[in-house]
């Protein structure tokens, strides 16, 4: 299967590159087997993200996948940001190959650690579960 359009868009002209300065929460993710690096800071007010900015050191799909669940989880609540998952960031993207779903969960972590980090500093308390690090994607289907 080859790259979306969508995909190559996001990849060739990522959205929300960089990072807010003193933002409400900050999440760094990485996937070990290949390395990749992603951050994602996020501003909060009154429960909603106003403002997400990403930097990923990593594969065209992960900079893809980063680069449109910020453009899915700017103006939402945390709770709405929360519900969303690396499934549904790689159908917004037309899909990614089979090979590339987990670059997609680094998207969906890299959400959930800002979140995380923004319950921490203005709650003293995380979030209860990490629900990402439950679940395994690897076997994912998605195939097309
Ligand atoms: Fe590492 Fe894509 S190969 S996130």
């Amino acid at each position: 299967m080859q790259y979306s359009a969508k995909v190559m868009d996001h990849f060739a002209n990522p959205r929300n590159v960089g990072e807010i300065p003193e933002a409400s929460g900050v999440g760094e993710v990485g996937n070990p087997a290949c390395g990749d690096i992603m951050k994602m800071s996020i501003q909060v007010k009154d429960n909603v993200i106003t403002d997400v900015k990403f930097k990923t050191f990593g594969c065209g799909a992960a900079i893809a996948t980063s680069s449109i669940s910020t453009e899915m989880i700017k103006g939402k609540t945390i709770d709405e940001a929360l519900k969303i998952t690396n499934k549904a960031v790689a159908e917004a993207l037309g899909g990614l190959p089979p090979t590339k779903m987990h670059c997609s969960v680094l998207a969906e972590e890299a959400i959930e650690a800002a979140i995380d980090d923004y319950l921490k500093k203005t709650t003293g308390k995380g979030l209860e579960k990490k629900k990402s690090l439950s679940h395994d994607e690897h076997h994912h289907e998605h195939g097309e």
